[in-house]
């Protein structure tokens, strides 16, 4: 008999097909795993997940007796609660080293469809309303030589760094952790404490990654000591930022505008306040989202999953 592994949210087929040689694979997509009852009865004889974003908590793991690895198919792992994966046996992995580039190619991006409004222009062409010269209703304001504040300077953050520094003449600020000397060397990103950092900068990069330390970083205290012409722009996770105390800041004009690929809920609610104003561009979490990088993390993912369940050491082991 094949031993059983379950696919939640893990759609590549390429990738897929080297783990059906092999297992018997269970395929879930856009369920809820609190709820769904075959999900529920596969999980009694589960050894391998692999897979995006699944909550992997006490509650999941007491359901999942011969589980030995959950690998997932991304670099953030929020989701899991490592500790508890530890004190049980159960190893995670992530992705990390394949998707830097293409990630910071977005983030960049939305900052720059902000800044130049390029989406709500778009929607001005596209629905007749360009009828003569522009005039300053359309301007928008430049990127080039401005500050860019980069909260969270690992592999992603150092590669925003190098797009803004190196092509468009941006000075960087960042705050991390622990020093980050080959950005620094390499794009003048200057270290600063998280205060001076959004008091001094034109563009708010978030790009940590999500901790206890790290949630709710922005409130209403941090959204205040931004300038008012300032653009926030999150990349990292939506829980890093208070929601309601973002929709405030951009109701009292406290903030020029945002652009923002990830959310407190995803898919984002149509009610929610973020989307209705014109100067927030929104994303649907597209960070690693190319084809290409895709299948790169989805082979990542099927390796350690391997390794994970052929007594091997996976390359990305996330225990301690
Ligand atoms: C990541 O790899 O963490 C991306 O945000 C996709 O979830």
């Amino acid at each position: 008999m094949k031993r059983k592994i379950i696919a939640y949210n893990f759609e590549l087929t390429e990738a897929l097909e080297k783990l059906n040689e092999q297992f018997e694979v269970h395929v879930f997509d856009s369920i809820n795993p609190k709820t769904d009852p075959v999900f529920k009865q596969v999980l009694k004889n589960v050894e391998g997940i692999v897979g995006l974003a699944l909550p992997v908590d006490q509650e999941l793991l007491d359901q999942a007796p011969n589980l030995k690895i959950v690998s997932n198919n991304s670099t953030g792992y929020n989701n899991l609660s490592i500790e508890e994966m530890t004190k049980r046996g159960v190893m995670g992995t992530n992705t990390p080293g394949v998707l830097e580039d293409t990630t910071a190619d977005a983030i960049f991006g939305i900052l720059l469809a902000s800044a130049r409004r390029i989406a709500e222009l778009d929607h001005f062409v596209k629905s007749g309303n360009w009828k003569g010269h522009l005039t300053t209703a359309e301007y928008a304001i430049d990127v080039h030589h401005k500050t860019l504040g980069i909260i969270g300077m690992g592999k992603i953050g150092a590669a925003i760094a190098k797009r803004a520094n190196l092509g468009f003449d941006m000075n960087i600020l960042y705050h991390n952790r622990n020093r980050n000397l080959q950005a620094e060397e390499k794009y003048n990103a200057n270290y600063c404490d998280l205060d001076t950092l959004l008091k001094e900068s034109d563009f708010v990069c978030l790009m940590t990654p999500l901790t206890p330390e790290t949630e709710n970083l922005m409130g209403e205290r941090e959204f205040k000591l931004m300038k008012k012409s300032a653009i926030f722009v999150n990349g990292s996770r939506g829980r890093t930022v208070n929601e309601t105390a973002l929709i405030q800041a951009l109701r009292n004009k406290e903030i020029h505008g945002a652009a923002l690929d990830v959310y407190q809920i995803e898919p984002i609610k149509l009610d929610n306040p973020l989307l209705q104003f014109p100067n927030v561009v929104t994303t649907p979490h597209i960070g690693s989202s190319t084809y290409e990088t895709e299948l790169k993390m989805a082979e990542l993912a099927v390796e350690n999953l391997l390794a994970g369940l052929t007594g091997k050491r996976p390359k990305n082991l996330i225990n301690p």
